[in-house]
């Protein structure tokens, strides 16, 4: 098959997930090419996070009640980011779209911009992966990353296949100690339990992989 891997990362390690997903598709012997999306202008993540601020009292409530966690995700409101000029405008020649970046509350600004701009997407099977700084709480990190990209190409008509999220431990802002603490309490295991290399890591790209290869009728691809 023909992949597209379109990827946003910040600080590099959305980066190192993608390129563990290409290896493990070109050993499978896809082909894989590159979009990297990239800001239109690099802005602090002070800033970043500032944009954002307005919609954290909603997604605060919607850690403690899952009804208004779906209000929150079908009602809220996307920030986006101008990106730089891309490489791939038209998808449609590849067989399956990998799209992935950090989670910044929701889905980051250049990706949510990415999806709005590609052309050629209606249709098409999408894989979508993810980096964050927590654990892989459902009720946070997973539900209000999935849930979004799932809905924003849902109404682009492209439907999404194949799921990977793993955390970075790792947080611009200084939220680590926040994270690692909540990581104790919630699976007993330290925020490194969940990165790349470990095996929860390894299990989620191997699933990515399986599921995003499988044609209609659920057998997975061999190869190209
Ligand atoms: C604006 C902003 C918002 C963020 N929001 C979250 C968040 O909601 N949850 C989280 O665990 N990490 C959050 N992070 C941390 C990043 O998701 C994490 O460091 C990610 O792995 C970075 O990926 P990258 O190296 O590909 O940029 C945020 C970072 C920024 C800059």
């Amino acid at each position: 098959m023909k992949i597209l891997m379109a990827y946003f990362s910040r600080t590099g390690y959305t980066e190192k997930l993608a390129q563990a997903i290409a290896d493990k598709l070109i050993a499978r012997r896809h082909s894989v090419e590159w979009e990297v999306i990239k800001p239109a202008v690099y802005y602090s993540w002070l800033r970043e996070m500032a944009r954002d601020w307005p919609r954290y009292p909603s997604i605060g409530l919607s850690l403690l009640s899952s009804s208004w966690r779906k209000h929150h995700i079908r009602t809220y409101n996307q920030v986006e980011e101008d990106i730089q000029a891309l490489k791939y405008p038209d998808v449609s020649r590849f067989d399956r779209i990998c799209i992935g970046g950090p989670k910044w509350g929701q889905i980051s600004y250049p990706i949510a911009r990415y999806l709005q701009t590609v052309r050629g997407i209606r249709g098409k099977k999408v894989g979508s992966f993810a980096t964050f700084g927590g654990s892989p709480l459902k009720a946070f990190e997973i539900d209000l990353i999935q849930k979004p990209v799932i809905q924003l190409l849902g109404r682009m008509g492209a439907e999404v296949i194949a799921n990977a999220y793993v955390s970075s431990a790792y947080h611009e802002a200084s939220l680590m100690p926040m994270f690692r603490l909540v990581s104790l309490l919630r699976f007993g295991r330290h925020v490194e339990h969940f990165i790349l290399g470990s095996k929860y890591a390894d299990t989620r790209i191997q699933n990515f992989c399986e599921d995003l290869l499988k044609n209609k009728g659920g057998k997975a691809d061999a190869q190209v």
